[in-house]
């Protein structure tokens, strides 16, 4: 699952992921976090999603990260928000308004051991195959301070049943990328009713679960 599949996708509006409002389950569980104003919140392969906007609502600082350049574009465009250039490197572009940072690259080349408090994973995870999401969790590992807390909303399905992304990924998998470093609490799963005609079609045969971890 290459830039090019993502960048093909953004073009030829195959974006269901993309939802218009706030997720459920971030204002559901976001309490869990245990979020201090003026934390660092990373939200890895963010696209252009609402929820930037809400946890910044929320006294966050909050870092997006988004390889399509037009996506972050039109995050903010589609806000009315009018962002400033903050820095540009060989691998990344960050995007700035007020609290919400965007930085526009491949996130495999973020860089810095424990810069962030806290994350917020929802269709990220899953949108990578399982021979990517090894190295994702090492770099969610390696970013996230100690006693850090990160909620992951992952979809668990039959994949026999249907090509990803969404990628299934089940429990026993989380506790295989992240037991060593994170203590680890499923929270919620419920079927995958609101994330799509795709998904929802497969009825009960779509779990959406979610996960808080916290870092050792
Ligand atoms: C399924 S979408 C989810 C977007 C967002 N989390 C949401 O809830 O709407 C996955 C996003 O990850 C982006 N992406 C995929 N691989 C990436 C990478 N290596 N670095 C940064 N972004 C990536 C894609 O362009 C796409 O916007």
């Amino acid at each position: 699952m290459d830039s090019q599949f993502w960048i093909k996708a953004w073009k030829e509006g195959r974006t269901a992921f993309h939802q218009d409002k706030v997720h459920g389950k971030l204002v559901e569980f976001f309490s869990l976090l245990g979020a201090e104003g003026g934390q660092k919140i990373l939200v890895p392969l963010c696209g252009k999603t609402k929820d930037l906007i809400w946890l910044q609502d929320q006294h966050l600082h909050v870092h997006g990260v988004e390889l399509y350049e037009e996506a972050v574009k039109a995050f903010f465009t589609e806000n009315n928000l009018s962002p400033v250039t903050v820095s540009k490197t060989p691998d990344f572009s960050e995007y700035k308004y007020r609290d919400i940072h965007i930085c526009q690259g491949d996130f495999f080349k973020l860089q810095g051991p424990e810069t962030f408090d806290l994350v917020y994973d929802r269709a990220s995870l899953v949108a990578l195959p399982e021979s990517m999401r090894k190295d994702y969790a090492q770099v969610i590992t390696r970013v996230l301070k100690k006693k850090g807390k990160y909620l992951l909303i992952v979809y668990d399905y039959d994949q026999s049943k249907m090509d990803g992304p969404p990628f299934s990924v089940k429990e026993n998998e989380i506790y295989s990328l992240y037991e060593k470093a994170f203590s680890i609490k499923l929270l919620d799963m419920k079927p995958a009713l609101q994330e799509g005609s795709r998904l929802s079609a497969m009825g009960d045969g779509i779990k959406q679960n979610v996960f808080l971890l916290e870092k050792k």
